[in-house]
Parts: C-alpha cells; structure tokens; sequence
C-alpha cells in the first residue's frame, strides 16, 4: 500500500467535485490500486485555506465552502501565500485547478513550477500554463522524475493526452477538427430552437457554463487556447492562443441560423489544425455543417475531436454533457496514471 500526500490548490466547481470523487473512489483505489491518501492542504482565492498534516475532513471542507464559509477553521497553521501554501502542503501530488489566464498562464504557471521543484507531480485542469509552459514543466517534471498532467485541460475528463501518451506510439498526427468550446456549441443550439444570441448567452450564464464575462468563449479564445494545447502537445509544434486564426461566433445572427436549418445545416464553431510543409495552420471559426457530419449531431455542451494520424487515417472522440464531476475524473486518472506508471 503507498500513501500520498494531495494538495488542492482551488476548491471551485472542479476541485469540489473531485473532493467528492476523492471520497466516492477511495475504497476502489486501496483495494485496485493499492493506494491510499490524505489531503493535507486545500487553498482558494477568497475562501481561504486549510492546511493538516493529519489529513483534512474532505466532507467538512465541501460544507464550508457550499456555505460561503472560509476553510481556515480547518487549518492548524496561517497561510500568506500560495508559494508557502505549496511548501507548507508537503504534498506528494498537486491539483491546480483555478481560473484560467489565456494571455500568460500566471499566476498558476508559478505555482505549478514551484510544485514540480519541490518534487510534487503537477496535476492541472488549466489550459494557461499548458500552452505557455508545456516544455518547460515537462522538462522539469523529467528532471525530478514526477509527472506534469493536464488531461483535464481539454475534453473535460475525456482521454486525448494520455490515449497518445500511452496508447499511440510512433503515430503521427497530421491534422484534427472539432467542436471543442462547450459554450459556444450550447448557444449556437439554443439559437437553433428560436432564442436570439443575448438570451441564449443569458441562459449559458445562468446554468453556470459561461462566465459573467462570456467574452473568451463567444470570442474563441478558449477554442484557441485548446487549440493550441492540442498542436503543441500533441504535434510538438510550440503555438500559443494568438497564432490561431481566430473568428467567434458574435457575428452569427438569428436569420442564418434559420436559413441553415432550412438547408438542413447547423453552424458549429470549428477548431482545426493541419500541419503544413513548415510548421501548422490552425484555425477556429464558425462553418456550416450538414448532417452527414459527425459534428452535426453534437449539440448543447457536448464536444468531439477528430484526429487524422499517419497511421489511423481518421478517428474521433465525442462527449456527450461534460461537467465538473467529468473534469474531476481527468485530474483523478491523472492521478492514478502518475503514481502507478
Ligand atoms: N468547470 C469545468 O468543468 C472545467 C472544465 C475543464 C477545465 N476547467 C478548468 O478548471 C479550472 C477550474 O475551473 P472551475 O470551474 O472549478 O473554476 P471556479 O469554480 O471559478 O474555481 C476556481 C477556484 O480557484 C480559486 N482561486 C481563484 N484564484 C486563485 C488564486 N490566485 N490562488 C488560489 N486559488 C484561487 C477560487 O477561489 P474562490 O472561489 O474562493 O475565489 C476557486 O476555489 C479552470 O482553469 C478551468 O478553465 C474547468
């Protein structure tokens, strides 16, 4: 039996449902994996932070926050910082799951640097320090022989990272095509049944899938940034967010969207990238798409990837309602995957 040490740093929607996860897996982690675990920090930006080295009431945190309550009553010692938070953690393994910034990464790089040089694995569900760090963290997670995960950074929990990882040797991925923002593909469908844009942006706030500024998904900058993700891991050509050709959905109106219909199309946003001669072209857009597309039939918050590899001609991936339990289960098989391979 090994038993570890886990740090959350964040405790919002994801890092409370893989607290539940945690809990409802526990028994099959001991008795398939021969894992066990102990959470000897969580910390958030207004909640405050908990840290024990005996081991934090998973349940008793989850209470707190659920009732806007600071999580410092469950800390038997003062946090300044997140770097000390880090530290003061002695985790073996770190989740990372707080709010995304497109533009640098910060402050999340930081944290999953120091997480790595103190010989934690670094788990994250964040595309930021993915697609401006992905080099530097895997080198460094080499160097201390630990592990830089993010299958949740992408696709929720839905495998894409570790199928390549671990399952694709040698295939090389020439190209891929997808419907990857979940925001966007739900407003686009709402609008389909007969809503204008403002009240389907209206009704992806208030089901709590767009954010208050819902200008990075309508805008394609989370398209972008998985984009990005996706051809710098998995092509191993470095991109950042701003090298995508970059078109959102705001200049779709009411009267296409019907004039699709009666055509028998729907619009989707479109992430692709195709390598070319030198380097790729990647690209997010709205198309058009009939129904002998895969995309057609991925509506609401459902997502699809197709790849095209030099050995598979074409294979995809769909998932079908994500959410923050789906999320969870990335950081979690994350976890596993680190520890056991
Ligand atoms: N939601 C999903 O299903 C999903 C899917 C894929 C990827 N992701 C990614 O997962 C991450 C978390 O998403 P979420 O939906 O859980 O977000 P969320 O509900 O907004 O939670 C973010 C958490 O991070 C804390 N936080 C904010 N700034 C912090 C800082 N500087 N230092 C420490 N803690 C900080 C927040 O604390 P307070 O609440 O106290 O401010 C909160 O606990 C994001 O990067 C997101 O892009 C989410």
């Amino acid at each position: 039996m090994t038993h570890y040490r886990l740090a959350l740093l964040g405790f919002g929607n994801v890092g409370q449902a893989l607290a539940r996860l945690l809990l409802e897996k526990q028994d099959e982690l001991r008795s398939r994996y021969d894992i066990t675990f102990t959470v000897t920090g969580i910390a958030t930006g207004r909640h405050g932070a908990a840290l024990n080295p005996s081991g934090i009431d998973l349940g008793r945190a989850l209470e707190l926050v659920r009732s806007d309550h600071s999580l410092s009553s469950l800390s038997d010692s003062v946090v300044n910082d997140m770097l000390d938070f880090i530290a003061a953690s002695r985790a073996d393994v770190l989740f990372e799951t707080i709010p995304v910034n497109y533009i640098t990464g910060q402050p999340a790089l930081d944290y999953l640097r120091a997480a790595l040089k103190s010989g934690m694995h670094a788990i994250t569900a964040n595309k930021g320090p993915l697609v401006h760090a992905y080099r530097e963290l895997t080198e460094l997670a080499r160097i201390k022989e630990r592990k830089f995960y993010f299958e949740s950074a992408v696709m929720d929990g839905a495998p894409i990272f570790s199928l390549f990882r671990q399952t694709l040797p040698v295939a090389k991925l020439r190209a891929f095509c997808g419907v990857l923002n979940s925001t966007t593909n739900l407003i686009l469908t709402r609008m389909e049944t007969g809503e204008d844009f403002s009240r389907a942006v209206a009704y992806a706030q208030s089901i709590g899938i767009a954010e208050t500024d819902p200008s990075g998904d309508i805008d394609g900058w989370d398209a972008a940034v998985k984009v990005a993700a996706l051809v710098t891991v998995l092509m191993g050509i470095p991109l950042k967010p701003i090298e995508v050709d970059r078109q959102g959905i705001r200049s779709i109106t009411s009267a296409e969207i019907e004039s699709a219909r009666c055509e028998g199309k729907r619009w989707k946003l479109i992430c692709s990238a195709r390598r070319e001669m030198e380097g790729v072209f990647a690209r997010v857009a709205p198309e058009m798409v009939g129904s002998d597309s895969l995309f057609y039939g991925v509506n609401g918050t459902s997502s699809i990837v197709q790849f095209e590899t030099d050995v598979l001609s074409s294979f995809s991936i769909i998932e079908t309602d994500p959410g923050p339990r789906t999320t969870a289960y990335g950081l979690l098989a994350d976890f596993v995957n680190a520890v056991t391979q």
